[in-house]
């Protein structure tokens, strides 16, 4: 059987690398998995939120995952935190993982920065909650960004640790799906830079929730270089401004980077970002304005999210009373 895991931190100011790395990619592949749509809430926790915010943007994200056309009542949709087997699966999985692995996490180091001494042990030890969501659903396949590979190699060291201590074949080792144009959305300021969240330039990063205006003015102020459109893929390599807006162009319309590096070949910066405004701003528009509708609807998006919950409790459940069973842990 094949089962999809995947999740979205609830830290505000969902973005079109959000969107286009990892959302637009599972409506797609909802038709042909099961699927297990999470808000990450306790990810969220590694670094200090604000209680109301992080409330606010949990519900923020699944009027998301709704807006961008993930079918609520095929797909389960829920919250991290609701169910409790999370954490639990991650304890298990912090006594078998070795501390080496962990510190070779590029993004904690990011994170982190100079002050390790005072990162948090949550932030360290993220990596081993995140391979727990995805084993507690002996997930198949996890679609995400590219940012996120090397985390997903670590689930598949800790899902092989956890099968070799105990001598069995128990848990799946999870495949990544990275695909399409644009698994590494980076910023409209500096191509050689993620696409981030917690971006303080405003003009770097295009959110889900700008008005059509906003967009359209953030394209128009995109950095790019002082040549004509790239004529050819093997070009993009050291123009990475060009190669991300063409990449999201392509994502945006369905289309391989090569017809659309073919399509705009040799035209001026300025008739391509109209071009890649007016996709942008429909599509945008169009999931943008659904998700403040859903989002200010508490009823509908609770009931939703309290569903879901039901619904992963009935698979996980299963599944960590086994891990119990397996680690001799006593159920009187
Ligand atoms: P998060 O919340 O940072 O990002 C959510 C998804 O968006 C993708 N993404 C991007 N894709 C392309 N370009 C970008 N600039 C960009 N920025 C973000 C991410 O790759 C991700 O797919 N650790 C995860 C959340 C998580 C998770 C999981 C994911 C927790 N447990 C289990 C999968 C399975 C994270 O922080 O994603």
């Amino acid at each position: 059987m094949n089962r999809i895991f995947s999740g979205v931190q609830p830290t505000g100011n969902f973005h079109l690398g959000n969107y286009l790395g990892a959302l637009r990619n599972w409506v797609k592949l909802q038709h042909d998995y099961e699927c297990i749509f999470c808000i990450v809430d306790l990810h969220a926790l590694t670094v200090p939120q604000d209680p109301k915010e992080l409330t606010a943007h949990t519900r923020e994200v699944a009027a998301a995952y709704i807006a961008a056309g993930i079918d609520p009542e095929k797909n389960i949709i829920f919250n991290q935190s609701r169910v409790p087997g999370h954490t639990q699966l991650a304890w298990l999985f912090s006594c078998l993982t070795p501390l080496g692995w962990l510190n070779r996490m590029t993004q904690f180091k990011e994170k982190a920065g100079k002050h390790r001494e005072n990162a948090g042990l949550g932030l360290y030890a993220y990596p081993v909650l995140m391979a727990a969501d995805i084993l507690l659903y002996k997930a198949t396949h996890v679609p995400v960004g590219e940012d996120q590979k090397q985390h997903l190699e670590l689930a598949r060291d800790i899902a092989g640790a956890f099968n070799r201590r105990y001598g069995r074949d128990f848990f799946p080792l999870p495949e990544p799906q990275i695909f399409g144009t644009a698994t590494r959305v980076m910023s409209l300021r500096d191509g050689t830079k993620k696409m981030s969240k917690s971006d303080p330039s405003d003009y770097s990063r295009i959110n889900m929730t700008d008005s059509a205006e906003m967009v359209a003015q953030k394209i128009r102020k995109a950095k790019t270089d002082p040549k004509p459109m790239p004529e050819s893929l093997a070009e993009l390599e050291d123009r990475p401004e060009a190669a991300n807006l063409l990449g999201i162009y392509a994502a945006l319309t369905d289309h391989s980077l090569e017809e659309t590096v073919r399509r705009f070949a040799g035209k001026g910066f300025s008739e391509f970002k109209e071009a890649l405004a007016d996709v942008a701003t429909v599509t945008l528009g169009r999931i943008g304005g659904e998700m403040q509708r859903l989002k200010a609807d508490h009823a509908y998006i609770d009931g939703v999210l309290r569903r879901g919950a039901e619904r992963a409790e009935a698979i996980a459940g299963p599944i960590l009373r086994e891990v119990e069973d397996i680690t001799g842990l006593l159920r009187p």
